[in-house]
């Protein structure tokens, strides 16, 4: 799921980042925790490494400007002071100013310290700039004082952390299975006939699904890009293999085919390479099996089919639309890819979803924001389908 950055710096409360940590990682992220000296004086930084699941050798500069979200807990006056000020003498303070995502502070500290002018002035330069905090709770600290100071407990904060992260649980429950990338047909050993999808349109699916709480099984078609954390990954490179792994999961809840799936395979694959010749090569193709339509004619449950429409200009649309029905699909999402600065390969895209009560268009935007208007409307027909 998301990428989150855990900043640990030296107060008691460090143990309760253990917790932390365990709780993150089950809930399907990638924790990349930074530990301060500071903070090894409670709890050894291998001790996250290990909950993190990740090798204490690991270069975690790489990490510093490649997450969703930054959490420093527990935070401590001097963290904070050094966020504040803009200090870079340490990889918390260093992710703070190289991180560019919501950056969320969960200060622990004596309330006399936390009461403190310069502190709350620290606070307050820190919220101005985004900064969001959790916490600190009232309560008795550990040096047995009472006062606002404690650390937010763990479930608080994964709880913050996901909704800064958008994460909602409204698939919690459902299976969501989604295609990605484009297949390769062999025509020998090393040659395949391929095409340009990257595979970042189903990739955005599988990671809008699973951040709203879905069990998600990813059937990757040789993706240019890394699958999202927390979801199955089924590696399905070929028309003929992508089709056995659907109908192999044909029970899903919500089927989202996103892949490019080559409509014509070579009848023949050659097992060597063919030798550089003079001669042409005269290929023969025959069609492939239609998994969106081989999934439609299965379907048993109350499944909300979605397929996707790489067509171009109007009559593209009309032939969306005339898929809707002739393949038993739910919704058909469309998009042109006669033009080259959306659709295939790009980043961003524009798409009009089609569905058997009408049209509703999706201006240009990252493939992140389509996928989200994708799945809000698949969720809708999901409820329709339950009343
Ligand atoms: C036993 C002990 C407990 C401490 N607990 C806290 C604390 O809860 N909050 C805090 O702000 N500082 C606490 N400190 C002080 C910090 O450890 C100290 O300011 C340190 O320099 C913080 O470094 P760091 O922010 O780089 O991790 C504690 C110090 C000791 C010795």
């Amino acid at each position: 799921m998301a990428r989150i950055l855990l900043g640990v710096s030296g107060g008691i409360a460090a143990y309760k980042a253990c917790e932390l940590v365990r709780l993150l990682v089950k809930g399907g992220h990638e924790v990349v925790p930074l530990v301060t000296p500071g903070a090894e004086r409670f709890v050894r930084a291998e001790t996250f490494f290990a909950l993190a699941r990740r090798s204490p050798a690991e270069d975690l500069y790489v990490h510093l400007t490649q997450a969703d979200l930054l959490v420093v807990a527990p935070l401590t006056a001097n963290t904070l002071a050094k966020l504040a000020g803009g200090h870079a003498d340490n990889l918390v303070a260093e992710a703070a100013l190289a991180h560019r995502g919501p950056l969320l502070l969960a200060p622990a500290m004596n309330p006399r310290m936390w009461a403190h002018p310069a502190t709350q002035a620290n606070v307050e330069a820190v919220r101005l700039r985004g900064a969001v905090l959790v916490g600190p709770d009232e309560g008795e600290t550990a040096e047995g004082e009472w006062g606002l100071g404690r650390m937010a407990e763990p479930e608080q904060i994964v709880a913050r952390c996901r909704e800064l992260l958008g994460e909602t649980d409204s698939l919690a429950g459902r299976r969501v299975l989604v295609s990605a990338g484009g297949t390769r047909e062999p025509l020998d050993a090393v040659r395949f006939l391929g095409n340009r999808s990257s595979g970042r349109m189903g990739v955005a699916l599988a990671a809008e699904a699973r951040k709203r709480g879905a069990d998600v099984t990813l059937l990757a078609a040789n993706l240019s890009l890394a699958p999202p954390a927390g979801v199955d990954v089924v590696e399905t490179p070929t028309a003929e293999t992508l089709l056995d792994a659907a109908l192999a999961r044909r029970d899903a809840d919500l089927v989202l085919m996103a892949a490019a799936v080559a409509d014509y395979r070579p009848a023949e694959r050659l097992e060597t390479k063919l030798p550089k010749d003079q001669q042409a090569w005269h290929l023969d193709l025959e069609p492939t099996a239609d998994v969106l339509q081989s999934l439609g004619e299965r379907r048993t449950n109350g499944q909300v089919l979605v397929g996707f429409a790489a067509e171009t200009g109007v009559e593209g649309l009309a032939r969306a639309r005339e898929k809707l029905e002739r393949k038993r699909v739910d919704l058909v999402v469309y998009n042109d890819v006669s033009r080259s600065d959306i659709g295939f390969d790009a980043d961003e895209n524009e798409v009009v979803l089609v569905t058997a009560s009408g049209e509703q268009r999706v201006a240009k935007a990252p493939k992140e924001r389509i996928a989200a208007a994708i799945v809000d409307t698949a969720e809708e027909l999901l409820r329709e389908r339950a009343r």
